[in-house]
This record gives C-alpha cells, structure tokens and sequence, in this order.
C-alpha cells in the first residue's frame, strides 16, 4: 500500500500513459541514476535546534511569495526524513543531491558551529548510506544566512572567507562519508534576480552590486573546491549551473539573446572552467578584480553539474539592467503547465554545447516537470504529462550520451513537492506528491514510472 493509503501502485499503473521507456543504449553502464533536492525547499524547522535565519526566511516575510507561502514547514524533512530516504530507496535511485543549511550548522554565518543543525546532517547521510544510496552534497542552495546578507553578503569580498570557512567545516564534519561535492547550485540565479534585476535600486547601483556579487561567488567556489579537496580524500568536487539557450522572440531581440546567455550561461562556467569571464562583461568586472583571481577561481573540479528544464525565450528591454527580458515562446512551442517550454531538442543541444566548450564529464542534476498535480477521487496522482516529459527530455540526453557527450548521471527534481521560491507550495516538481496540510506522502504515477525505468537501465 502508498504512504497514506489509496489504491496500490497496480490500480495506478493501469491508468498511467505512456508506459514505454526511451532509448538507454547510449548511456554507460555505470550510469548513476538519483534525485534532488534543496535546504530550504523542504526541510522546515526554521526556528528550532538553533538554526539562524537566512536571507530566504526574510523575503517570505515580505509578501512577495505567492499565497504568502513560507519555508516554515516546508515539507517538514528535518523530522520526516527517514520516511523520505525510505521513498527514495523504494524508488531504486543510486544518488540522493541534497543541501547543507548554512545558517542550521553556522547560525551566524561564521563562528561557533550548531551542533544540533551538524548532527541533523549526520543522521541524514547516515541514513541515506544505511538505504545504499550515495549521499552528494550542494554547500549553498541559496539560503545564505541573514546575518551575513546583514554585512553585504555576496556583495563584500570578506564572503570569500566565510564561504571557505563554512566549506571545511563541512568538509571536515562529514568528509569521511561523503565524497562528492557541489559548491554553489545555479549562482546565475541568485545573483542575477537577487542582485542585479531585484532590488529596487537605481540601475547603476544594482549593476555594480550585481557584479561583485558574480566575482565574490566565483572566488569562493575556486576556494571551496580547494578546501574540500584538501580535506577528504577521494572527493569528486563541481558546481552546479543552469544552461539554458537564449532564443530571441524575434529577429531584432537578437542582440539582447546574447546579453541573456552572457549572463545567464557562461558568467561562472566560463572563469571557473576556462579561466576568463565572457568578453562582454569584462569591463565591467575589472573594477572588482585583484591580481591572480581568475586563477584562484578556476581550480581543478571533476565534472560539470548541470540543471536544465527549458530554453528561454528573450526580447530586446531598453530600461532593463543587462538590456534584456523575458519574451513570449512561438505559439507552436507545447509548454508545461507552469508555461516553461518544453522542447528536447534544445536539451540534447545544450548536453553537446556543454560538453564540447567545456570538456568535463557531464552529471544532470536537476531536470522535471512542474504542475499542479492532485490526488484523483481514488487517492492516486496521475502525473501522465510528467512522465511524456521525462520520457523525451531522457532519450534527448541519450541521443546526446550517443552523438559523443560524456554524461554519467542524471537525477529528476525533484523527490517531493516542495517550496518552488516565489510560486510557494503552488508548483509541484516532486515524483512525491505532499499533502501539505498532513504531510502526507503519496508517491505520484511518474514515481513509479522513474522506478521501473532505474530498474529496466541497470539491468541491462
Ligand atoms: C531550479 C532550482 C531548484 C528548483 C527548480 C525547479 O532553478 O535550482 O531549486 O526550484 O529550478
């Protein structure tokens, strides 16, 4: 019987289409198949066991989070987390990506550590290892702690220190059971949104902040990866970044298309991995640069860890910081029922693009549909538009695994619904559906679906 009842995996598998998996055959034989998740998202427990406040608690509290959602409760993961890793052994994955809550093992950001928040981390990974599943840990999922934001977070150069700091407290607390390592997860993102198009500041302010913010990010992941590897033996270190193309809505959006994809693509691969910025920001980063940073950013790391859900779309924006926004999709582009477009094409694109610029081994770490699943009269979610999608986007990334991309993982996000930032619990990614109100579990048609298709890959 489901968590929570309703009718077995049977009475739904009858009901769920397409049933077919896609092609594996270009994928290798050790291929690591896992899930993601992130802090925030879903543990919950915001106040309790010492945990400080990070900069994402301050935002929920600002009324911009749709249905005046918070992380309060999330999924309530810090306590329900043996009933999570036991879904995720149920569901056969090999590796589960989770975050560290700096503000839950570092409360101030720096100083004395949490001991309750370090020894939550200790039981999780314990437990994940227990259910024989590799435990891989993302340092920071946005959720820097306020009391550093207090001090200009990403914004100060002083962020290299904490950062590093926090990482070989990590390191040394839990590098004898993990090994493999993201630093920062999407830092495009909360760069670009928290510093540079957020704010409400005039644009030459926001521009400048926004630029530190990029350089400080990338000098703390070359730091990181240095205080990790010096710490555990046998790590396998990265980051993670969304790569998405940038596809003008017409042809006069040209211009503001390679803007996006400068900022949005290449602002911390390009020095992390290849040793320069993108020679379209570079004027604007010399004036927070140091002698010998771009080689303290670009240090060694043994894959790329990428996300990817979509192309965006972009349209020419005069009054916008970096000159661009975002445009409509062409009307005979099919899209999830959250509006991301949904075309693999561009996905098995991107593995290619990613592969050959960058030349590292490839792990997909995040990769979904979100919706707004609910539970039929029977109790059963049937999530049939998230199994087509999965089903496309992974025989995209097979048709890329087969044209010559060194892809060695691929892990859906996400386990479980969860706080989706500012469309709250509105948005459903999970394999998992959350019956928030109970927190109940209900695994959902696609969970199923995953399951079997982890099975059919590994024994072939
Ligand atoms: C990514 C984030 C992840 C989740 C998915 C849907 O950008 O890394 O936390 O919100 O999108």
């Amino acid at each position: 019987m489901l968590p929570g009842g309703g009718a077995g995996p049977s009475a739904e598998a009858e009901r769920r289409q397409p049933v077919e998996y896609p092609p594996l055959g270009g994928l290798r034989r050790d291929f690591i198949w896992g899930v993601s998740t992130s802090s925030f998202q879903i543990e919950g427990a915001t106040r309790e066991d010492g945990r400080g406040l990070s900069v994402w608690d301050t935002y929920c509290q600002t009324g911009r989070i749709a249905n005046h959602d918070t992380g309060d409760v999330a999924c309530d993961h810090y306590h329900r987390y043996p009933e999570d890793v036991g879904l995720m052994q149920r569901l056969g994955v090999q590796a589960y990506r989770f975050s560290v809550a700096w503000p839950r093992v570092l409360p101030q950001g720096r100083g004395t550590p949490n001991e309750p928040g370090l020894a939550f981390y200790d039981s999780l990974i314990d437990a994940v290892l227990k259910a024989g599943i590799e435990p891989w840990l993302c340092l920071y999922h946005w959720d820097m702690p306020q009391a550093l934001d207090d001090l200009g977070g990403w914004t100060t150069r002083d962020s290299v220190g904490w950062f590093t700091d926090y990482a070989a407290l990590v390191a040394a607390r839990y590098g004898d059971r993990v090994k493999r390592f993201a630093t920062f997860n999407e830092p495009s993102i909360f760069t670009l949104f928290g510093y540079g198009f957020g704010g409400g500041e005039r644009a030459t302010s926001s521009a400048d902040r926004m630029h530190r913010a990029i350089h400080h990010v990338n000098l703390s992941h070359g730091a990181a990866v240095d205080a990790l590897r010096a710490r555990v033996p046998g790590s396998s270190i990265g980051a993670i970044h969304n790569y998405q193309p940038c596809l003008p809505s017409t042809p006069a959006d040209a211009r503001a298309a390679d803007s996006c994809d400068t900022y949005w693509n290449r602002a911390f691969p390009d020095p992390q991995c290849l040793g320069a910025y993108p020679q379209a920001m570079q004027a604007a980063m010399e004036p927070h640069m140091q002698a010998g940073d771009l080689a303290r950013i670009q240090r060694p790391v043994d894959w790329f860890g990428l996300n990817h859900y979509s192309p965006i779309f972009v349209k020419a924006d005069a009054n916008a910081l970096l000159g661009f926004a975002f445009g409509d999709r062409p009307a005979d582009i099919s899209a999830t029922p959250n509006g991301w477009p949904i075309m693999p094409d561009a996905f098995r694109d991107t593995l290619l693009t990613v592969a050959k610029r960058f030349g590292l081994p490839i792990y997909m770490l995040e990769n979904g549909l979100g919706g707004f699943d609910k539970p039929d009269e029977s109790g059963v979610v049937i999530d049939n538009d998230r199994i087509a999608y999965l089903r496309a986007y992974i025989g995209a990334m097979n048709a890329a695994a087969s044209a010559g991309a060194d892809i060695r993982g691929y892990f859906v996000w996400s386990l479980l619904d969860n706080f989706e930032w500012d469309s709250g619990y509105g948005v459903r990614f999970g394999l998992t559906y959350v019956d928030y109100p109970t927190q109940r579990r209900i695994p959902k048609a696609s969970f199923h679906w995953y399951g079997d298709l982890i099975k059919a890959a590994r024994l072939r």
